[in-house]
């Protein structure tokens, strides 16, 4: 993965985000800034698992002229094996292996994050993985499952494999998305590993990229939420370690980059449905809305059709005032960023 990291900054890359970084929202944030590769939403699976259309499309259509990797999930090292096969026909950069995901159902299955509390089996199955896949294989893993003192152990296995880039969620699962991140463990395995590292978690902007790059000398950035917040971040961050100023986004600007998603997302609807277009727009409007205008983030949540949704963007956007690049400091959806600026605060 070397040769995909620039010379003289660190990579930027834009975090896999299940229902969120599909097709239209690559569309649109390409426009805006890109990154230096994508990762897909995970492709499930198990024995009885076939390759998600929907998926795929992003690799066939990848809007972006940048390289994607695409990220699987599961437990079952044939099926992992098989689908990693299967995938190698597309135009992939590469195989990246969720590590990381909490949700209850997938770590009961032992896979995602899950397989973070089965060492020997994680083992078994990055060893098989590895031999089965001929180009890139990555990994995006969190820094333990209950605790992060156990990530010496995981990084111990990690550098038997000949990994191709390590990215790394720096909480552990059970620590979701709360509080701040471990950027002890970030920096233990970038010294460590002989692959690139990748660091994730509470980038919201370039002071927090700088910070979180300074305090762990890791080969890439990875943003998620931060890049749906501010999808012009990725040339704000190019400009920081440029040490080059950048434009500040407006409201209006974030007004058409709303619009411009949900027209993207409308389109793409198989069946188009009023309350259920409502319904996406409002999940992503969760992590854009707040921190601005107090009465917003309410009303967004409230509001029922198209029509009222776009009357309330309007009525709170439609102006040139700059938009507050960083969510407010007590957030709790970005929470405990504010620690990776320590001194810097
Ligand atoms: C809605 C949502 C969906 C996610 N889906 C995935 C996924 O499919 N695969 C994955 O590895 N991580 C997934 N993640 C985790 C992100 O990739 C990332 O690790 C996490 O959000 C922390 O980075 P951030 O603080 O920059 O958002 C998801 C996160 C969110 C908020």
């Amino acid at each position: 993965m070397r040769d995909l990291l620039p010379a003289h900054r660190p990579a930027f890359v834009l975090a896999p985000m299940q229902a969120i970084t599909d097709l239209p929202f690559m569309r649109v944030l390409a426009r805006r800034s890109s990154p230096d590769w994508f990762v897909t939403e995970y492709f499930r699976v198990h024995p009885a698992s076939s390759l998600n259309r929907q998926l795929l499309r992003a690799l066939v259509e990848n809007p972006t002229q940048r390289p994607i990797f695409a990220q699987i999930i599961g437990s079952d090292l044939p099926s992992l094996c098989r689908a990693a096969t299967a995938l190698a026909a597309y135009p992939i950069a590469g195989i990246d292996l969720n590590l990381g995901c909490p949700a209850p159902i997938v770590c009961r299955k032992h896979a995602g994050g899950g397989l973070l509390r089965h060492p020997e089996r994680l083992h078994r199955l990055l060893g098989g993985l590895r031999e089965a896949i001929a180009g890139r294989f990555t990994v995006k893993s969190r820094t333990g499952f209950a605790d992060s003192g156990e990530f010496d152990h995981l990084l111990d296995i990690f550098s038997r494999h000949a990994l191709d880039g390590l990215t790394l969620h720096a909480r552990t699962v059970q620590e979701g998305y709360h509080g701040p991140v471990h950027t002890a463990c970030v920096r233990a395995a970038a010294a460590t590993l002989a692959c690139p590292v990748i660091a994730n978690g509470n980038i919201v902007d370039a002071p927090t990229a700088l910070a979180y790059h300074r305090q762990t000398a890791a080969a890439g950035l990875m943003i998620g939420r931060g890049a749906i917040r501010n999808p012009w971040i990725f040339s704000h961050l190019q400009a920081a370690f440029e040490a080059r100023p950048h434009e500040i986004p407006t409201h209006r600007n974030l007004l058409e980059y709303i619009r411009e998603l949900s027209a993207e997302i409308a389109g793409e609807a198989l069946r188009y449905e009023p309350l259920g277009h409502v319904q996406r727009m409002k999940r992503t409007l969760g992590y854009i809305s707040h921190g601005l205008a107090a009465d917003f983030e309410p009303q967004i949540r409230r509001c029922r059709t198209p029509q009222e949704f776009e009357a309330i963007c309007q009525a709170h956007l439609d102006h040139d005032a700059p938009l507050p690049l960083r969510p407010p400091g007590d957030s709790k959806l970005f929470s405990g960023f504010e620690a990776l600026l320590g001194e810097d605060i």
